[in-house]
């Protein structure tokens, strides 16, 4: 739809569906946004806050900081799992400190997370550059095996070792009969912005960073 000459252009904000997306609806609403659309059923892909002028583009979580990247969204919520598993072009000004979870190598209790009798350590994960990073830290010589979803399957049916991947509340792993053997690193959600957005609606989106920075 066309706007009026006179409007400012909507603010196009870039978020995750899933998990996250409920702890996202309080802390938009304490800044002042509605978060209203977001929860709107249906199927729509783009939900618009026209009084405040801001579109919301519903993603893949992964897919948010290509969105944001390439400026067909000003802004982006992601984890930092996406951002530190893939480099982007990206200013990541706000942790909101939702979303709030572990990146870790899990595995059946007890199994040491090393290759034992000269076998290299048989990892599956989504996250293959973090586990990689995190390996070669170690000095742990490492064979990566790239899973999509249900890592959990790996170490029980004899795929890999042990597996890379984010732990919330342990229920996962616990129904699986799998136990955190070593953490990685913590991870929660940030806002990410297009650097070129930043500089042109700074008028807009500086006090609205600030605004979702600040925590109750
Ligand atoms: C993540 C992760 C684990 C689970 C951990 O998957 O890959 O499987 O959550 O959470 P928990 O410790 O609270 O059980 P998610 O459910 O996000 O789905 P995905 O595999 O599609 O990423």
């Amino acid at each position: 739809m066309m706007q009026s000459q006179s409007a400012p252009r909507e603010l196009v904000v870039a978020v995750p569906k899933g998990r996250v997306l409920d702890q996202l609806g309080p802390r938009l609403e304490a800044a002042g946004l509605d978060p209203a659309p977001l929860y709107a059923k249906g199927r729509e892909l783009i939900r618009v806050d026209r009084e405040r002028g801001i579109r919301y583009l519903l993603l893949k979580p992964d897919d948010v900081p290509t969105w944001v990247e390439y400026g067909a969204a000003d802004l982006g919520i992601v984890g930092r799992d996406v951002l530190l598993e893939r480099e982007y072009d990206l200013y990541a000004p706000v942790d909101l400190g939702i979303g709030r979870c572990r990146m870790m190598v899990c595995g059946k209790p007890g199994q040491p997370v090393r290759g034992e009798g000269g076998r290299t350590l048989r990892v599956a994960t989504k996250f293959m550059n973090i586990a990689a990073r995190h390996f070669r830290e170690k000095g742990v010589a490492v064979e990566l095996i790239y899973v999509q979803g249900s890592v959990e399957l790996a170490p029980l049916t004899g795929l890999a070792d042990v597996i890379v991947d984010l732990v919330e509340t342990g229920e996962t792993l616990r129904a699986n009969g799998l136990s955190p053997l070593e953490p990685i690193c913590e991870i929660s959600s940030v806002v990410v912005a297009n650097r070129a957005s930043l500089k042109l609606e700074r008028e807009r989106i500086a006090p609205l960073l600030e605004r979702l920075a600040a925590r109750g």
